[in-house]
């Protein structure tokens, strides 16, 4: 293991923060440093300045699951394997339990949202879980993610192939950084997923923006959130001024909200 590596695993085992954030319920806690390569701009909610010293955040629970290097779940008949790489790229490489919430919600749902060849785009879709599993249930999907998480995203597709019953070019890998590039897609698309990726208040503009350039008034939004702060109900509000958004599922084992929107 290289110097890097070790000071990537103890920084993972004990991430330390010195802010306290306003959770969804107005109460302060200490904030979550949610994404490792975020950590610097995971700040508190303007009403929550930074107020003490707080060891956290990951529990045993949340790091013996990220450090599973296979992750295997069933959809739809078919076998989906996902590979995680925590320890060298930290979020952006493991299953989140909003990507699991939506990918059940979408196979549920499957026919109501008459998935089969509808054209689906996935924002910061990680190791790609869900939009695997829209491909899965036939739809065309792209799976778009900063940069770093490409090579990973890819070997996930790859790893999956047609083995998971996804016909050839039925889902493909982008870069997508929300608000950079946008014309690089075709658009609107039909569907747009996301899974776990609204948390860093600092992206809401870009993130919304995207939204909007990848859609039309035909375009269904599914997202799937857990809400932990203040600032998450944020940007539900800063959605609401562009799209209609209905909670269509909240699953309280897991405590993650699904919600439906459209453009005004
Ligand atoms: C918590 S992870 C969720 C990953 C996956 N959707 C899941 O639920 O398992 C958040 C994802 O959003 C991506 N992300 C964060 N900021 C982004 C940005 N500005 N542009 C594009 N993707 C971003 C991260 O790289 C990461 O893959």
């Amino acid at each position: 293991m290289t110097s890097f590596h070790f000071f990537n695993r103890v920084l993972q085992s004990f991430v330390i923060t010195n802010l306290l954030c306003t959770n969804a319920h107005g109460e302060n806690e200490p904030c979550e440093p949610h994404i490792r390569d975020d950590l610097n701009k995971n700040t508190c909610s303007d009403n929550s300045k930074p107020n003490s010293m707080a060891l956290v955040v990951y529990t045993p629970t949340h790091l013996s699951a990220f450090r599973e290097e296979t992750k295997t779940f069933t959809f739809a008949g078919q076998t989906v394997t996902i590979r995680q790489r925590w320890e060298e790229l930290g979020v952006a490489a493991v299953v989140w339990d909003a990507a699991v919430v939506l990918a059940e919600y979408l196979e549920s749902n499957a026919q109501q949202l008459n998935l089969s060849g509808k054209s689906v785009i996935e924002l910061g879709a990680g190791t790609g879980l869900v939009g695997t599993v829209a491909a899965v249930l036939g739809s065309k999907v792209v799976l778009t993610d900063r940069q770093l998480a490409l090579d990973q995203l890819q070997a996930n597709v790859e790893e999956n192939g047609q083995e998971s019953g996804v016909r050839s070019g039925m889902i493909s890998v982008q870069e997508l950084s929300w608000g950079e590039n946008l014309q690089e897609f075709e658009t609107p698309f039909e569907i747009i997923l996301g899974a776990d990726i609204v948390y860093v208040e600092d992206t809401f503009p870009k993130l919304l923006q995207t939204m909007v350039h990848l859609s039309n008034r035909d375009t269904l939004v599914l997202l799937s959130c857990r809400i932990r702060y203040a600032r998450d109900e944020r940007f539900l509000d800063m959605m609401r001024e562009r799209f209609s958004v209905v909670e269509v599922l909240h699953d309280r084992s897991r405590d993650i909200h699904v919600y439906q929107a459209r453009l005004l």
